[in-house]
């Protein structure tokens, strides 16, 4: 795993039409109801985990990751209500020697180009601010929508990791000065 850059807190960063900023305590609602909806869920992670262990990972935000100011985790919000969740984390797959991105939006602001916003500006945070050579993401081949976004934004695939049960994961990395998208998240 590669070392841990400097400046990889939470600083509120602007996404177009949403703000990403740290979590408060009082968005654990808010971020339960995010990952209780199956869709929203069903290619983060392990896929959707009931609302006790949601409640758990939203404590450990607090208690472990800002505590030991380990990586970003943003709350997204639009508004001033959270809409989504996003991460700049080391990856934790043996096969990703690198840091990688997590972006998840309530399936209401899905299809409005927020997604685009949000991962650009995550990507442009990394490599630009952090500093980081490369930044990667790690994503179930069935999700084509995140897929096709990424690799607008420039993201190439650079390897596939095969589960148990056939699932596919895609890793795709993004170097600095790639993005294809020209500032339009539907442009080819
Ligand atoms: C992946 C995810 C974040 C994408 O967010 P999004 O806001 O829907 O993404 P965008 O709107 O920027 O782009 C997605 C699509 O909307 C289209 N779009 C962009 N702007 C648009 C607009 N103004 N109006 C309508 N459609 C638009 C894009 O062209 C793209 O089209 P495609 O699906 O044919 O490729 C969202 O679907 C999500 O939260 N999914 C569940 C969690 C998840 O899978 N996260 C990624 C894990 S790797």
């Amino acid at each position: 795993m590669s070392s841990t850059p400097s400046g990889t807190s939470s600083p509120v960063l602007n996404a177009g039409s949403a703000l990403l900023r740290p979590y408060d305590p009082r968005d654990e609602d808010a971020f339960v109801r995010l990952f209780q909806d199956p869709e929203v869920s069903r290619f983060v992670g392990d896929g959707p985990q009931d609302e006790g262990e949601d409640r758990a990972l939203f404590g450990r935000i607090f208690s472990s990751v800002y505590a030991g100011n380990r990586f970003a985790v943003w709350a997204i919000t639009r508004g001033g209500a959270v809409v989504g969740h996003a991460e700049l984390k080391p990856s934790p797959s043996e096969d990703v020697d690198g840091w990688e991105l997590v972006y998840v939006l309530e399936r209401a602001h899905w299809g409005q180009g927020l997604g685009t916003e949000v991962a650009r500006a995550i990507t442009t945070f990394a490599l630009e601010q952090v500093g980081l050579p490369r930044i990667y993401a790690t994503v179930d081949q069935q999700n084509a929508r995140s897929i096709g976004l990424l690799e607008r934004l420039g993201y190439v695939p650079v390897a596939d990791r095969h589960e148990d049960g056939g699932k596919v994961i895609k890793i795709l990395a993004r170097t600095p000065h790639r993005d294809n998208s020209q500032g339009s998240p539907h442009s080819t």
